[in-house]
Parts: structure tokens; sequence; C-alpha cells
């Protein structure tokens, strides 16, 4: 007899999944006011400490997703975000501040965006699946968000930023 009793039905697998978007929220909580501080152009600093905001707002949203389910929130503890954060606290200590540093911030948080629209994705179809479907709009609206978030970065950076980065050393 195994030890582990395994997960075998969506259920399990879907309120594992909301205990691990909770836990990576929680953790970009804490680190997204770092990235506040650290970014220089304007633009990039408002989106970020928006982006804070509305983390937020998806931490409140997940945890009305336990309540619809009757479930007290819970977080399970994911090592893949607190790798992630460690990627843009490393870049943070290696990059200087201004241009380069707003473009790798930039790098760093799409990484971000990018997982958790997985995350987000792969938990709206689950809750759609089982026809949960106040909890499939919550986590497709944040889905949304995040999706929204991406693309403001990409264009920040597409826009402007990129290119106020020295491309060499020797730049006269
Ligand atoms: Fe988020």
């Amino acid at each position: 007899m195994p030890l582990v009793t395994k997960m075998k039905t969506l259920h399990e697998l879907f309120l594992t999944k909301l205990m691990a978007l909770y836990d990576i929220e929680d953790q970009l909580v804490k680190a997204l006011p770092k990235m506040v501080a650290q970014a220089t152009n304007r633009d990039l600093k408002e989106a970020f400490a928006s982006h804070l905001e509305e983390t937020k707002m998806q931490i409140e949203r997940l945890e009305e997703c336990f309540s619809l389910l009757k479930e007290k929130p819970k977080k399970i503890k994911v090592e893949a975000i607190r790798g992630l954060v460690k990627d843009a606290q490393w870049v943070i200590k290696h990059v200087q501040k201004g241009p380069a540093l707003d473009a790798n911030l930039i790098a760093a948080a799409q990484y971000v965006e990018h997982y958790e629209i997985a995350g987000y994705g792969t938990a709206a179809a689950w809750a759609d699946s089982m026809e949960h479907m106040e909890v499939a709009d919550l986590l497709t609206a944040t889905l949304h968000e995040e999706q929204a978030a991406d693309e403001k970065l990409s264009a920040l950076a597409e826009s402007k930023i990129n290119d106020e980065v020295p491309m060499h050393d020797s730049e006269e």
C-alpha cells in the first residue's frame, strides 16, 4: 500500500491549483514593491504599482473562489515562483539601474506573467469543465488582467525602453 494517497480527481487537481495560485499571488504581493522601487522609467514604475494593486484584488478573487467552493483558503508552497522571484532579485543585483535594469525588469516580470497566464488558463478551464461557472468567471477575469499586464510590458519595452539601453559599451 502506498503511504501517500495520490490525487485522482479533477476536483482535487483543481483545488491544488487554486492553493498554488494563492501562494503565487502572495509571493508577488511581497515581490512587486521591490520592482516598483527599482524601476526608473515612470510608466514602468506605474505599471508595476498598478499591477501590485491588481494582484491584491486577485488574492481576493481567489478567496472568493474558495468560498464559492465552500473551502477554506489555503496555500501550498510553490518553488517555481520563488525561483522566478529570485531571478528578478539576481537581475536587480547585477544590472545597472536605469534603462538596462528597466529592460531586464520587464523581462523578469514577463516570465512571471506568462507563468501566471498558464496557471489561470488551466484553472479556468478546469472550473469550466466542472461547471463551477462563477469560479470560472473569477479566474478568467484574473487571466485577462495577467494578459493585459503582459501586453502593457511588451508595449513599454518595444515603444521606448529597449531603445534607451546602449547596445555596446563603446557607444560615443
Ligand atoms: Fe497575478
